[in-house]
């Protein structure tokens, strides 16, 4: 069966920070620190779907969907990093686990959304090759308790924006600068993906898949320095990433002055590409890349940001171009070929400035045009032999969106953050249409 779902992640909704023995996450660290989000905005209480979960599920079984991805809170499992347990912490899962099953909704749950416990930050988070034991142990013990009814596990979230928001510029928690020296926080993830991967098979998780964000990349010009420069962005952003796990080598970093990584250890690349049942991939938008100007300095980066344009845009001035989704699929599919398992769109969807109009209405018409064209690209690239198996709207609250606050809304459902108003919008009434007639049509 085909998984139409609504994707979310625990930092962004769930608040609830310092109840039942919740530790404290590297997002709350990062928050908390003026200037690092807009307006000063914090996840503390987010949309309070700690407490609101069965509501939420309500929405969701309204809406049609037949699969939820959500995120665990590492956190919330291991306050310490370590291996004490807090049972409070599996009893909410447990939870909205058992309320999805009551609603025909297949639980896919993701490990690692970006919300570090903020001890094993303290100890060098990613950079520290231990961080990747620790994912383990935490991948054990979230298993143990809820393997018996989800299906589907995510180890890691867009481990490439984590390590260059995360480490190399610092506009995410943990908030380090530390440009091409974030590389390690690459590998130690990937190794955690591989080490989590045989805890939770340990544990009969059914489907084990990762998620990566990806894109498809546009040289600027024709020019061959160009596309040198496209090539290399491609090499960071997708391969670094894909590579390993589909492969089991490590693309080449030459065109970053970089011999190889140094972090790898004999092993590890058999650890971190075994057998995946799904490739998860997020998709929101291309990359257009030149070559730098002769003598700028790009801190040792091969290419520039060129910008797309003569697309329309959403609220954080992303180019929208749906045809983007099936380019990338069947981009994906040429490159990799058997290698490639299948694919899972973990996230798609787009940010708008959403308000209930005099009526009450939330008009979102421009997120109906997304993801309509989005779903008519997926649709494309399955004609063309990939073999996608679900897709998941993000999101289905308006929600934290990290460095922005929550001054960016992707929900299919408006939330009020003064009153916790659920208002489902437009899209979501249009979404819920189209899977009636999807699930119609079997
Ligand atoms: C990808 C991330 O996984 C998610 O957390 C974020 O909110 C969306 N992109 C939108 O930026």
């Amino acid at each position: 069966m085909f998984l139409w779902g609504t994707a979310t992640a625990s930092y962004q909704i769930e608040g609830a920070a310092a109840e039942d023995g919740r530790g404290t996450s590297i997002w709350d660290t990062f928050a908390h620190e003026s200037g690092n989000v807009r307006d000063g905005h914090t996840g503390d209480v987010a949309c309070d779907h700690y407490h609101r979960w069965s509501e939420d599920v309500t929405l969701m079984a309204d809406l049609g969907v037949n699969s939820y991805r959500f995120s665990i809170s590492w956190p919330r499992i291991h306050p310490r990093g370590d291996r004490e347990v807090n049972q409070a912490g599996l009893d909410f899962y447990d939870r909205l686990v058992d309320g999805l099953c009551a609603q025909g909704i297949t639980p896919a749950a993701t490990l690692f959304h970006w919300d570090l416990p903020q001890a094993l930050e303290d100890r060098g988070g990613w950079l520290n090759r231990d961080t990747a034991h620790r994912l383990a142990d935490y991948a054990h013990t979230v298993s143990a308790r809820l393997a018996d009814r989800v299906p589907i596990w995510i180890t890691l979230n867009e481990p490439f924006i984590h390590m260059v928001f995360g480490y190399a510029l610092g506009t995410h928690a943990p908030g380090r600068a530390l440009f091409l020296d974030a590389l390690p926080a690459a590998h130690h993830q990937l190794l955690g993906h591989g080490l989590a991967t045989r805890a939770l098979r340990a544990n009969g998780a059914g489907r084990v898949l990762v998620t990566n964000n990806c894109t498809p990349v546009w040289a600027a010009s024709d020019a061959e320095r160009d596309a040198r420069a496209a090539d290399a962005y491609d090499t960071l952003h997708n391969r670094l990433f894909n590579d390993p796990v589909l492969l089991g080598s490590y693309p080449d970093l030459s065109a970053f002055g970089v011999p190889a990584l140094d972090a790898v250890r004999d092993g590890d690349l058999e650890v971190i590409a075994q057998p995946l049942d799904g490739l998860g991939v997020n998709y929101y938008n291309p990359t257009r890349v030149a070559a730098p100007a002769p003598g700028a300095d790009t801190g040792g980066l091969p290419f520039v940001d060129a910008g797309v344009t003569g697309h329309p845009t959403t609220a954080f001035g992303w180019p929208v171009v749906p045809d983007g989704l099936r380019e990338l699929l069947t981009g994906l599919r040429a490159r990799y070929g058997d290698a490639l398992p299948p694919v899972y769109v973990t996230e798609n969807g787009c940010s708008q400035a959403d308000e209930p109009g005099p009526d009450g209405v939330v008009d979102d018409q421009g997120r109906i045009a997304y993801l309509d064209g989005h779903i008519a690209a997926l649709r494309a690239a399955m004609a063309e032999g990939v073999d996608v198996r679900g897709y998941y709207v993000w999101s289905l609250l308006d929600n934290f969106e990290w460095a922005e606050g929550y001054n960016q809304r992707f929900g299919l459902v408006h939330v009020d953050f003064a009153t916790q108003k659920r208002t489902p919008k437009a899209s979501y009434h249009w979404l819920k249409n189209r899977l009636a007639a999807e699930h119609h049509h079997g």
